[in-house]
């Protein structure tokens, strides 16, 4: 199946699996993969290390300034601060902790925003986040919001988090999760929230094999391919 040149953009609730369907997206239609939030992750490692969240504050404005001096870069083997790869730290239990905080900010939100339209222009790019459909690509052709029950989410998620040598309860990642999905629902700016053309996909119970036909079935349908 070829699918012409557009911008699929992903948005959901916390481990929904976002990002799985994604890069399976990229490699079976040849797009380039592009994970937001490991955009925010790498924002909330880099305030964790500076300093600047002290217990449930946020020292903004000198992270704002700081922000000036943050070289994070997607590279060859996922996220990067400079030449330092993150992607270990990014996914650790206490980045999960306070990326939702971080990410409510404007100042931190414009700088993502930046970066990721940035790729924007070549199109054939698949996004997953939690605004890609409202507010960083609006006129994305493809809109998909992805869903699952809760403890099904957590499952997986702690399964990912073993597979990568991260030893993590259920119920701890159930409640991340929970908590995240309510920040980031209830943000001023930007909030999770399913745009009025994304088409709702709830994999509670599909493996990707069934996404992926599901997926095709809605681009044979839409793009007549
Ligand atoms: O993979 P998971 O669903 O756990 O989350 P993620 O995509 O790595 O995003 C981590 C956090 O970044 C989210 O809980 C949001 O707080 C924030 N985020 C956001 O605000 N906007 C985006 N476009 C992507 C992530």
């Amino acid at each position: 199946m070829h699918i012409p040149d557009i911008i699929i953009a992903i948005d959901g609730y916390s481990s929904t699996g976002k990002s799985s369907f994604a890069k399976i997206i990229a490699n079976e239609f040849g797009f380039l993969y592009l994970d937001s939030g490991a955009l925010y992750r790498g924002v909330t490692l880099f305030a964790i290390e500076g300093g600047y969240i002290d217990g449930e504050t946020i020292d903004i404005p000198a992270l704002d300034k700081a922000l000036d001096t943050l070289d994070l870069h997607f590279g060859e083997d996922g996220t990067y601060i400079g030449e330092r790869s993150i992607e270990k730290e990014i996914r650790s239990m206490e980045v999960a902790g306070k990326v939702s905080p971080i990410a409510t900010l404007s100042q931190v939100r414009d700088f993502v925003n930046r970066k990721l339209r940035e790729f924007g222009d070549a199109k054939r790019v698949v996004m997953d986040g939690r605004d890609i459909g409202t507010t960083v690509f609006p006129d994305a052709e493809l809109k998909i919001f992805m869903t699952a029950d809760p403890l099904v989410r957590a499952e997986r998620r702690a399964d990912e988090m073993r597979a990568k040598g991260i030893e993590v309860r259920v119920e701890d990642v159930l409640a991340n999760l929970q908590e995240r999905d309510y920040i980031d629902s209830h943000r001023d700016v930007s909030p999770l929230a399913k745009a009025d053309d994304a088409i709702v996909l709830d994999n509670s119970h599909m493996n990707m094999q069934q996404q992926l036909e599901w997926l095709k079935g809605i681009i044979a349908d839409k793009f007549d391919c």
